[in-house]
């Protein structure tokens, strides 16, 4: 699908204008020595207590099978150091819709790594996060300055810093706040923060193209994230109180489910689970609906409203996580929506609404400004379930799930 409309942005009180003529879309030259020379990166700070942390690190490598990560010798090294979720998931292929996914709790039927944008009445983490101002940040390694919207960066040449890879750029509702476009940073800004302590309490972390395994293998990938992460776990500062996530985009192999490894590090790792594994059924849409457990915040109403929460967390607040039976689930591709790349006659596609009402898996309903712009619509899909599924195309449906409640109560359930 390709975005052909005039696209202005406001930045830091500068106006980009986008060319029209391809997908790929670029700032010229000019207006990006232009944004280098005045868009100063934004590091609010903020200290919400949470209930199993007080800060949560989002890490993503990319494209690699299960088995392949946990052969790694530097991988494994870090999981004696955490918690292996050895059940955790990706959402669909390729890259671009499961980033999207960790930031709005929705794939919208993309199906492409194409320059597509959500509209602004789309909420996201953001959002979330304003509900107790919690400061949150991305950094992108190699992005040339804070909030840089082209396709990637440089234009030309080996790939380096890719728009694919970065979850709020997607948003408009991001995009159109010139402060929340400053609070999407590199690794320069990082390392800035980190020395003046005022990271964000959420980040989410993306190495470019050679350090993530997109352009290398899982052996160069795993030795990037074990040098990144090895001096940061020895930082009291940055460790302390925090939980840190190093997983995956998707697995490598499309026509297999979308198993991805996954650890847990930091000090917030509860330490009788130090070099274990949690075989609890968790997707991207799982961490959305543990910042809101941890930090009390309501839900986007997308498929973070169901999803299992990260247990020593589910623990805390006496949520009953989901057991998944995975044997019939095809994480590996999406239902169609208004992203999907398809023949998008055969169907209307609409901006999916989200669920407007419910407690959700957090137990914090649902946000106001969700709520607000949506409450006129019936929810596209049952976004209370801990499977994503649509019923009108018939994806994922038929996958069994249940729960036990104490007292031998066992509740069953099928996606239909
Ligand atoms: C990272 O961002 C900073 C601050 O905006 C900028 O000065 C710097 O040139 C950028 N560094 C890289 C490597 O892109
Ligand atoms: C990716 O970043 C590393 C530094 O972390 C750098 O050495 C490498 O050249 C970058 N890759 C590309 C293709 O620019
Ligand atoms: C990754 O590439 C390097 C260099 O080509 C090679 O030595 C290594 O064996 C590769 N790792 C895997 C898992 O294939
Ligand atoms: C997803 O997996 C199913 C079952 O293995 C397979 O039939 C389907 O072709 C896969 N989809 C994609 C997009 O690879
Ligand atoms: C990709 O995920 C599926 C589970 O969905 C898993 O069976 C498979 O082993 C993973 N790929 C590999 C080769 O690790
Ligand atoms: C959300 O925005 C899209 C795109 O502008 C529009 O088609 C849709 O009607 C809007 N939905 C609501 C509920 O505002
Ligand atoms: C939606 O999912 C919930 C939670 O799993 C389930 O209780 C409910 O029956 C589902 N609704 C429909 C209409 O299938």
């Amino acid at each position: 699908m390709l975005c052909k409309q005039s696209l202005v942005t406001l930045l830091g009180g500068l106006a980009l204008t986008f060319a029209q003529t391809s997908s790929e879309q670029y700032p010229s030259q000019a207006e990006i020595e232009a944004a280098q020379a005045s868009v100063l990166p934004h590091s609010p700070v903020s200290n919400v207590r949470g209930l199993a942390f007080n800060r949560f690190v989002n890490i993503w490598l990319e494209n690699t099978d299960f088995e392949a990560a946990a052969n790694d010798p530097h991988l494994s090294k870090l999981a004696k150091k955490g918690l292996l979720l050895t059940n955790y998931f990706a959402v669909t292929h390729p890259s671009e819709p499961n980033y999207c996914a960790a930031a709005g709790g929705d794939t919208f039927g993309m199906d492409n790594d194409d320059f597509l944008q959500v509209p602004a009445n789309v909420s996201t983490i953001a959002d979330m996060f304003d509900v107790k101002n919690i400061a949150w940040g991305e950094y992108q390694e190699h992005l040339p300055y804070p909030g840089y919207q082209g396709f990637r960066y440089p234009e030309s040449g080996p790939n380096d810093y890719v728009r694919k890879h970065n979850p709020s750029i997607l948003y408009d509702s991001v995009t159109q706040d010139a402060t929340r476009l400053r609070q999407i940073k590199n690794f320069t800004t990082f390392y800035d923060d980190l020395k003046h302590h005022r990271l964000p309490q959420y980040s989410f972390v993306t190495p470019n193209m050679t350090n993530d395994a997109h352009d290398t293998n899982i052996t160069f990938a795993g030795a990037w994230s074990y040098k990144f992460l090895a001096e940061l776990l020895e930082n009291e500062y940055f460790t302390k109180d925090t939980l840190i996530l190093l997983t995956f985009d998707e697995n490598d192999t499309y026509e297999i489910g979308n198993n991805i490894y996954s650890i847990l590090l930091g000090g917030a790792v509860p330490k009788h689970l130090i070099g274990k594994k949690d075989d609890t059924f968790y997707t991207h849409y799982s961490i959305i609906a543990s910042l809101s457990a941890n930090w009390g915040l309501p839900s986007l109403g997308r498929w973070d409203c169901g999803a299992n929460i990260l247990s020593f967390l589910a623990e805390k607040i006496g949520y009953v996580n989901y057991e998944v039976d995975t044997s019939n689930m095809n994480l590996n591709e999406t239902y169609p929506g208004p992203l999907s790349s398809g023949d998008i006659s055969t169907f209307t596609p609409n901006w999916p609404a989200p669920l407007t009402r419910g407690a959700c898996s957090a137990g914090h309903g649902i946000l106001k400004v969700v709520q607000n712009t949506w409450k006129h619509l019936a929810a596209t899909y049952n976004y209370t379930s801990p499977v994503p599924y649509d019923a009108a195309s018939g994806y994922n449906v038929g996958v069994k799930y249940h729960r036990k409640l104490g007292r031998g109560r066992v509740e069953s359930h099928i996606t239909k």
